[in-house]
């Protein structure tokens, strides 16, 4: 049990003591370090509750308290806090235990989930935007978290595979491909078929019913749209795959919106039949009445010309979900400017008798310098493809400068590390729902909240322990002792990993994440300038390397859970 919990467990005995609702326990980090390392509330709480004075009762609280063992007296403060000052022996005693703890006191969750996690999700043959991006990254994140605390994890990349644009593509296919282009970069010469023929439809109505046939000729099976449709699809899929390569992004399913195809006829005949779905001026709606957000926003299902939409095909994809996986849990990791059609999509479901905890988890924008939606220098969507190798070859730059020794793969390899690291962190350290402001300077700083700070602090305990290796200093692991206050609020920051990766998935925010594992390097640093590790002696030297091992361990651990890597020198 963690530090944390001992002290909650013993305020939770004492409150039934003192004849309180035991469930008041609630024991957080001290707001105030000035006044202790841990508070609790419960008094206030109570009091509240009670209409008592909460000095009074967390005297009373306090008079049924036993923690001498883990201790010093704890005080009243301010409205009624109670604050905590752990000994020095006791946090030794919990940092050991954490040490040894190959989980690093990470607790799985007592409950495990099925959790669907539906992010990613790039549309074929359209310029993949920055929202795809963040999804990607923040989606990736929010799965390993998921699966480390123990829960099951189905990772699905709903992509955009059956969509209108596919009569421009096949359009444009038959009249100007550039087979030479496609074979270089399918994507981007998809794209290039796609904006053409939009430009050509604009000034052409001829050619918009042309390209309007040929979707309505994939639709109906045609032999020749469909191999062209399979090829594009394939194509966009092996670039898609080489990004998510380099990110270390995987999927257990890629289950596109083509999959469900089938199932939208059906679907919106049986919701017809069950009187859930109603026609509506020749379309087919889901209607909200008593609702008070959604009462004049109905949800499309299928529209008068018997075309069906994005909210058909999302809740056939939740019925085969459902049936599949039976989810606790599925969560849809895209951008703020799609909540409307996931309120639409949830409200159905419900009409539907689906009781699943759906989720949308939904995030801001990336602005360029101009505070702008992020675009190319030309005005175009940001290609991720192009970006990542920009991070890179930035990164190499950095590395180049402050390590010409390394050997180039080896500089090649930090800067691989580097880079991509730096794009992820910049995008999870943010609030989610936050618009962000992109920029290359913050984010590859070795200063500051960034990812290269926390690399560095990781390289940095590293070859400490080559250097002690290499003065015949033995790194075997050896108990803490702790005595300097830096190296109690390293000690503390440290037992806080357990705590704090539950707190990330409850709402969903890596950015937590990223503000822990930050403070846990500045409180090495302090650690690192204030007590000497390898100059001084004995039980003290091999204590301070102990401590400063397992912070390396929570650091690593911390950034793969972010999807991101260390590298050992840089
Ligand atoms: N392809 C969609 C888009 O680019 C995102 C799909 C998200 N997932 C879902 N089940 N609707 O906007």
């Amino acid at each position: 049990m963690s530090l944390q919990s001992e002290l909650q467990h013993r305020v939770a005995s004492a409150l039934r003591a003192a004849g309180i609702e035991e469930s008041l326990a609630v024991v957080t980090t001290a707001a105030d370090t000035r006044f202790g390392d841990y508070q609790t509330n419960a008094a206030m709480v109570a009091a509240k509750a009670l209409k008592k004075n909460p000095r009074e009762v967390a005297a009373s609280i306090l008079s049924h308290l036993k923690v001498e063992d883990l201790c010093k007296a704890p005080t009243v403060a301010g409205a009624g806090f109670i604050n905590f000052t752990v000994l020095d022996t006791a946090l030794s005693d919990a940092v050991n235990e954490v040490a040894r703890d190959e989980r690093l006191g990470v607790e799985t969750v007592p409950k495990p989930k099925t959790i669907i996690i539906d992010f990613s999700s790039p549309n074929v043959a359209k310029p993949m935007h920055v929202g795809h991006i963040r999804s990607t990254i923040l989606g990736d994140s929010l799965s390993r978290i998921a699966r480390h605390l123990g829960h099951r994890v189905i990772t699905d990349n709903h992509i955009g595979d059956w969509g209108t644009q596919f009569g421009k593509v096949i359009y444009g296919w038959k009249h100007f491909l550039d087979k030479d282009a496609l074979e270089q970069a399918p994507i981007a010469e998809l794209v290039r078929l796609y904006r053409e023929v939009n430009a050509l439809e604009e000034t052409d109505p001829a050619i918009k019913e042309t390209v309007r046939h040929e979707l309505v000729k994939l639709q109906q099976g045609d032999v020749e749209n469909l191999e062209i449709w399979k090829q594009a699809v394939a194509l966009s899929w092996k670039e898609f795959e080489r990004l998510y390569g380099l990110l270390g992004v995987s999927f257990d399913e890629r289950l596109g919106e083509s999959f469900y195809n089938d199932a939208l006829g059906p679907l919106v005949e049986r919701l017809l039949a069950e009187k859930i779905a109603v026609v509506s001026e020749g379309a087919v709606c889901i209607f909200f009445p008593g609702s008070p957000e959604l009462e004049e926003k109905p949800c499309l299902i299928r529209k008068s010309d018997g075309g069906f939409l994005y909210a058909t095909t999302d809740l056939a994809t939740l019925e085969y979900r459902e049936a599949r996986w039976k989810p606790d849990a599925v969560w849809y990791v895209t951008g703020a400017p799609q909540q409307l059609h996931f309120e639409q999509v949830f409200a159905s479901a419900r009409r539907m008798g689906v009781t699943t905890d759906l989720r949308h988890i939904a995030f801001g924008s990336i602005l360029g310098e101009d505070r702008k939606m992020m675009k190319t220098r030309s005005g175009e969507n940001v290609e991720l493809g192009g970006l990542l190798a920009e991070a890179i070859e930035r990164a190499l730059a950095v590395v180049a400068e402050k390590n010409p020794d390394l050997p180039k793969a080896g500089q090649e390899e930090v800067a691989r590390i580097i880079g991509l690291g730096a794009v992820k962190y910049a995008d999870l350290m943010q609030h989610r729902l936050t618009d962000y402001v992109f920029s290359w300077e913050k984010m590859l700083s070795f200063q500051g909240n960034t990812a290269p700070y926390l690399q560095n602090a990781y390289v940095r305990i590293r070859s400490i322990f080559r250097k002690a290796t290499a003065e015949g200093i033995s790194t075997e692991s050896a108990p803490v002792t702790i005595s300097d206050p830096a190296e109690r609020a390293l000690a503390l920051q440290f037992l806080q990993f357990g705590e704090i990766l539950h707190t990330v998935l409850e709402d969903q925010r890596p950015n937590l994440l990223c503000l822990y594992l930050y403070e846990l390097a500045d409180r090495f640093h302090r650690f690192y300038e204030a007590c000497p590790i390898l100059k001084s002696e004995g039980s003290v030297r091999s204590s301070r390397l102990a401590l400063a091992g397992v912070t390396a361990e929570v650091l690593k651990t911390g950034l793969s859970l972010l999807g991101i890597g260390v590298p050992e020198r840089m």
